[in-house]
């Protein structure tokens, strides 16, 4: 009988557990035999760690949020960091543990659930120790250039979208400036796309440097025609014009420094209280983005991609990510793959229309029409 194994890897997205849904679902119905492994590569390196898929088991996990398999994004089996006895954290190289696991158990395809940093994990592990492997993509920050969407993008500009409209209602209550800061790491395609849909005032992102007197002229622009109230939305990872890295916060984890986006909402705040004297809040969505029940759209996109993955697999179509070319599924190499972030096109017809509609992105060439 045919094995394979399945993992999830890196940052959950909503969407995980119906890709899973649908490998396990497809893969059994061939006859193959399906596992998990936990927590990205951990099954593979701890047999224990390996669950059992069947039909059964996945039963009702399509609309839940999170991956029934848990996640890791720290997890880089080439230079894993493992705390030894007396407390000491030392970086080895467990990717030959588990291949030879791999192989021991018989497994014929791996199936890597992930982003970016997953696909070039199964990038390495198909070249260097020649793993038949099978890249499904996700990622709410959509910034995996080789497929036109990923799935749990569509889910988190949902929830963003929702908050913005929630925060209107306060905002205007109070004449307040509400600053919103939202995930998407280097990629501004979460703000921009709840952004607009929240009928946000000014939109900032990684893609366009910001000058922080443009945002402020649009928020007295709002004062004199008699809005008292603005919305702001800020990516991650935007940066205004004089700063020569995003805003980040320090973390330690496992012995280890990491740097972790965030805090530009705050001194975007900040600055527009002290520019406008208006009353400003800032809030963080953070990963309320990541949560919650994936929508209609990322539901099936994630099915699409489980049952694709599992055809590229009896196909012996390995070391291939499934991609979306609308309205096709189609699979692109590994390489590909990993070749480069999308970022939001400058000329996007979505640029235009916030311009048109009087969204500032606090630039002068992009200022509203
Ligand atoms: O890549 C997904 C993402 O949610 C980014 O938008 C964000 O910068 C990062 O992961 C947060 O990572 P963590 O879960 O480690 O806080």
């Amino acid at each position: 009988m045919k094995k394979i194994v399945i993992s999830t890897g890196g940052g959950d997205a909503p969407g995980l557990n119906a890709a899973i849904y649908a490998v396990t679902k497809s893969a059994y119905r061939r006859g193959w035999e399906i596992y998990g492994s936990r927590s990205g590569y951990q099954g593979l390196l701890n047999p224990e760690e390996l669950i059992r898929l069947t039909p059964e088991k996945v039963e009702g996990i399509m609309p839940l949020g999170g991956t029934i398999l848990g996640s890791t994004n720290k997890g880089n089996p080439f230079a894993m960091p493992v705390e030894n006895l007396i407390g000491e954290i030392q970086t080895l190289d467990l990717s030959d543990r588990i291949m030879r696991n791999f192989r021991r158990l018989g497994f014929f395809c791996h199936i890597t659930m992930g982003g970016d940093g997953s696909m070039e994990l199964a990038h390495r592990f198909a070249v260097e120790k020649e793993m038949p492997v099978v890249g499904v993509p996700k990622t709410i920050d959509n910034d995996l250039e080789a497929t036109q969407q990923a799935f749990g993008f569509d889910t988190a500009v949902a929830t963003a979208t929702d908050a913005l409209d929630k925060l209107h209602s306060t905002a205007k209550s109070h004449d307040r400036v509400m600053v919103v800061e939202v995930m998407g790491r280097d990629s501004g395609f979460i703000a921009l796309n709840a952004g607009i849909s929240g009928g946000a005032d000014v939109i900032l992102i990684p893609e366009i440097p910001f000058d922080i007197n443009m945002v402020c002229q649009k928020i007295n622009d709002n004062e004199l025609r008699d809005k008292h109230y603005a919305i702001v939305v800020v990516a991650e990872g935007a940066k205004a014009e004089e700063m020569t890295k995003a805003v980040c916060k320090r973390t330690a984890e496992l012995g280890r420094d990491r740097e972790l986006l965030g805090g530009i909402g705050e001194w975007v705040a900040e600055q527009i209280r002290q520019h406008t004297g208006k009353d400003t809040r800032s809030l963080t969505l953070g990963h309320l983005q990541r949560g919650g029940s994936p929508t209609t759209f990322d539901r099936l996109l994630a099915l699409r991609f489980g049952g694709a993955a599992v055809r590229m697999a009896e196909q012996g179509l390995f070391n291939h990510m499934v991609a979306l070319k609308t309205p096709d599924m189609v699979a692109v190499t590994l390489a590909e793959a990993i070749k480069g972030r999308k970022k939001v096109p400058l000329d996007s017809d979505k640029l235009l229309t916030a311009r048109e509609i009087g969204i500032s992105f606090g630039n002068v060439e992009l200022a509203p029409r």
